[in-house]
């Protein structure tokens, strides 16, 4: 009998969840509101942006009305991701081809290429995953660190450098970076990886807790298809 009664109280906390769960889900899906990007300006800056993820967060942002300045490693596809973007929606786009893993001087060349643009969105997307074995088993270790520092950390530590004076002076800006998975505990093979992430996720939360009394929002988005539909 008790144990008829802890069963039927488990099913009905279960189902209760479940319902909870979906209810949550449908509510995600249909209602969630997405900042009003115009709100923060004309501009959005999107890097890594003519593939995957960042090539879809550029559609959707174009899609809202923001005029796009796209920083990508590869020409040729910018240059295409651009006309695409252009005649799908009625907003400008500019382009810069630059590879994240050069060294520094890149970023004076981005200055340059984004001054005097009303930058109110920043998307923070470029980063790789190429580590693939324990530390010492790595095939090129250095390469490896350098370019795990130059893609996932400096990029966006210089990225923000150029971009957020100019939404402090606005009083008004947008930082998203853009992560596929949430970091619950680390996993083999990917220490330098997993470790640059943790290093984003705890930038953008200090920045955020600096610059939040002057009009920034800094928002880290797991990606996925709510966030794109
Ligand atoms: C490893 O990468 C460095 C660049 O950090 C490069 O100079 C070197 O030639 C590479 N070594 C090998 C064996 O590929
Ligand atoms: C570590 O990186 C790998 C490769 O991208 C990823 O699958 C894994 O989820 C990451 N782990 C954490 C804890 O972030
Ligand atoms: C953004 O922050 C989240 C955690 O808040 C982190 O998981 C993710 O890796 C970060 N994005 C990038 C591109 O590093």
């Amino acid at each position: 009998m008790v144990f008829q009664w802890i069963g039927i109280a488990t099913t009905t906390y279960l189902a209760i969840k479940l319902v909870y769960y979906l209810a949550q889900g449908a509510y995600l899906y249909f209602f969630r509101t997405y900042p009003d990007f115009n709100k923060y300006g004309k501009w959005s800056v999107i890097t890594g942006a003519t593939d995957g993820i960042g090539k879809e967060t550029a559609f959707q942002l174009a899609s809202r009305g923001q005029n796009i300045a796209l920083i990508s490693r590869n020409t040729e596809r910018l240059k295409n991701v651009a006309k695409e973007i252009e005649s799908k929606h009625n907003v400008q786009t500019k382009c810069l081809t630059i590879d994240f893993s050069d060294d520094e001087e890149i970023y004076d060349k981005i200055a340059d290429f984004l001054q005097g643009l009303d930058i109110g969105t920043l998307v923070n997307n470029v980063g790789t995953d190429q580590e693939i074995a324990r530390f010492l088993e790595q095939s090129n270790l250095s390469l490896i660190i350098r370019n795990l520092v130059r893609l996932n950390i400096m990029s966006i530590l210089k990225m923000t450098q150029i971009v957020l004076p100019g939404m402090v002076e606005q009083k008004r800006g947008l930082i998203l970076n853009l992560s596929a998975f949430p970091i619950l505990h680390p996993i083999g093979k990917y220490a330098i990886m997993n470790a640059t992430k943790s290093f984003v996720d705890l930038f953008s939360r200090a920045l955020s807790y600096e610059y939040e009394s002057e009009g920034i929002t800094i928002q880290v988005y797991f990606i996925s298809s709510k966030f794109l539909a």
